[in-house]
């Protein structure tokens, strides 16, 4: 397709010339760069459709401008062009997302096939992205991760369930367990997916209101209601109600909700017709409603009409093999979030994670997985951004030196060095990590960089203070801070 922008980045003059000249004709807009830094500037000031990219620079490597292009435009093509193809520099632009390599002298017939394959293969990406995304928006993003053998039979259940006519499901499991999930999961997976999902949450709202919400009033039915209202059984004809926290609902409303699934009709307060409904109520509770059942607070009756079709989330402890890929999920989700590259994380981190028993479940990981995304400035996941109660117990603490006492404001504690990082062990024998060096041992720049960067966190910011901490003066801070590239504006 013609049209589309192509920067050129090459230190030649001629084949800048020539290329161009044959983009042109191709029907492309060309433009150029004749260095590594030009070329990055133009490609954040231009935002080009695809990059032609020589390998040797005179400024910078080519794979080096490669990586700052993959860093900040992931999703823009980059075409690398070589003198001498050395297949180390091959292997290390692909592996960086470099989408394929031309040969000099160029061979103008070559280009075009791979300018091409690369333009539509860019082109089907993005459309596949704008796919993917819509039926993300329309199914409310209810992608359900699970690998272990109980959540796979679960999510089987659950397409079953989806499909079928059922006009009552009960989801239970502990808070953060993924009950909302599942719920919107069955409702986009049947064939109510294009009628309303309606969730109301039954703990938050106080009885005579719930009534109204749920069955809706005439008007004049009491004093507010200035005018007739629609509930919410209305409001969901043909699609799904989502009844949240079913065990706070009162046993008034519980027997109006049970004759409602029974009669398939509704009628409001105050009314006097029984308006026909055709609503697949899904209930959830992080109570054990049987027992509510065994003390009176939840009827039998609506227990039993509820529960013909019961799904149990079991906790996360009981699936850790969800743990991981759980994990992966999130860390994809919030690299496009934040904007970041996020790789994965480190074998620590893993271990701590697989050894944390998760009392609020994947909430609880997924809390701990986007506050880490937040801090982390490495590719990889690290210890030190895990919360404390996940870190708790350091796995190196039995090889750990004693290096020095820390003053915090929880009380004194030893440092602590293992074999890659620094803890800071609490009276209370928790250990907190405050430094960690990569594996691949480090230089003391490095050790400078995530030290200036640790205590700005600590400070939050303050830069007096966080000189303080590091026993500097503050102008000595500033220069490292510009240094390291640390935002320095925001004097405090
Ligand atoms: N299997 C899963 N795959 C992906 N995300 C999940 C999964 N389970 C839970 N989550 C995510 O974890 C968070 C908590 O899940 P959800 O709100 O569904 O829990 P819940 O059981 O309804 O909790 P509560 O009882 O507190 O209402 C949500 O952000 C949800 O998207
Ligand atoms: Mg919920």
């Amino acid at each position: 397709m013609a049209g589309e922008k192509i920067l050129i980045v090459d230190d030649e003059k001629l084949i800048r010339w020539s290329v161009r000249r044959q983009l042109e004709e191709w029907g492309y807009s060309a433009i150029e760069a004749e260095s590594g830094t030009g070329g990055l500037a133009q490609v954040r000031a231009d935002s080009p459709d695809l990059i032609l990219l020589d390998v040797r620079l005179p400024d910078l490597s080519g794979v080096e401008v490669l990586r700052e292009i993959k860093e900040n435009n992931l999703a823009t093509p980059v075409i690398m062009i070589t003198g001498d193809p050395q297949l180390d520099d091959i292997k290390t632009a692909i592996k960086l997302g470099a989408i394929d390599f031309v040969k000099k002298p160029l061979d103008f017939d070559e280009l075009q096939i791979t300018l091409s394959n690369a333009l539509d293969h860019s082109r089907l990406r993005s459309e596949r992205d704008i796919l993917r995304d819509e039926v993300r928006k329309r199914s409310g993003y209810h992608e359900v991760i699970g690998k272990s053998p109980r959540m796979v039979e679960l999510m089987n259940f659950v397409r079953k369930v989806a499909e079928s006519e059922t006009s009552t499901v009960l989801i239970q499991g502990e808070s953060g367990t993924g009950k909302d999930l599942v719920a919107k999961a069955i409702h986009y997976d049947s064939a109510r997916a294009e009628k309303p999902f309606v969730a109301i949450n039954c703990s938050a709202i106080p009885e005579t209101l719930m009534e109204a919400e749920l069955f809706g009033h005439e008007r004049g039915a009491f004093t507010d209601a200035k005018a007739q209202k629609k509930g919410l059984f209305e409001v969901a004809d043909g699609g799904t109600l989502f009844l949240d926290e079913i065990g706070e609902l009162s046993t008034y409303l519980q027997a109006k909700l049970l004759r409602a699934l029974e009669e398939q009709n509704i009628r409001r307060v105050g009314g006097v017709k029984d308006i026909a409904v055709d609503i697949r109520v899904i209930a959830a509770s992080n109570r054990n409603l049987e027992q509510g059942v065994r003390q009176g607070t939840f009827r039998q009756d609506l227990f039993y009409r509820l529960s013909i079709i019961p799904i149990f989330i079991p906790p996360l402890r009981d699936r850790m093999e969800d743990v991981l890929p759980l994990v992966e999920f999130f860390i994809e989700r919030y690299n496009f979030r934040f904007r970041k590259n996020v790789k994965g994380i480190t074998p620590e981190t893993r271990e701590l994670l697989m050894e944390y028993q998760w009392p609020g479940n994947v909430r609880e990981l997924k809390n701990a997985v986007e506050r880490a995304m937040i801090l982390e400035e490495s590719e990889c996941i690290c210890p030190t951004y895990l919360p404390i109660q996940v870190t708790g117990q350091a796995q190196d603490f039995d090889s750990a030196v004693r290096v020095g006492i820390a003053e915090s404001e929880e009380g004194d504690g030893s440092l602590m060095t293992g074999a890659s990082s620094m803890w800071r062990v609490l009276p209370s024998g928790k250990m907190i990590p405050v430094l960690r060096l990569p594996n691949q041992g480090t230089s003391l720049e490095e050790v400078e960089r995530v030290l200036v960067g640790l205590a700005l966190r600590q400070s939050e910011g303050n830069q007096s203070q966080a000189a303080k901490l590091l026993d500097i003066s503050r102008d000595a801070l500033r220069y490292k801070m510009r240094k390291f590239g640390f935002e320095v504006e925001g004097e405090d």
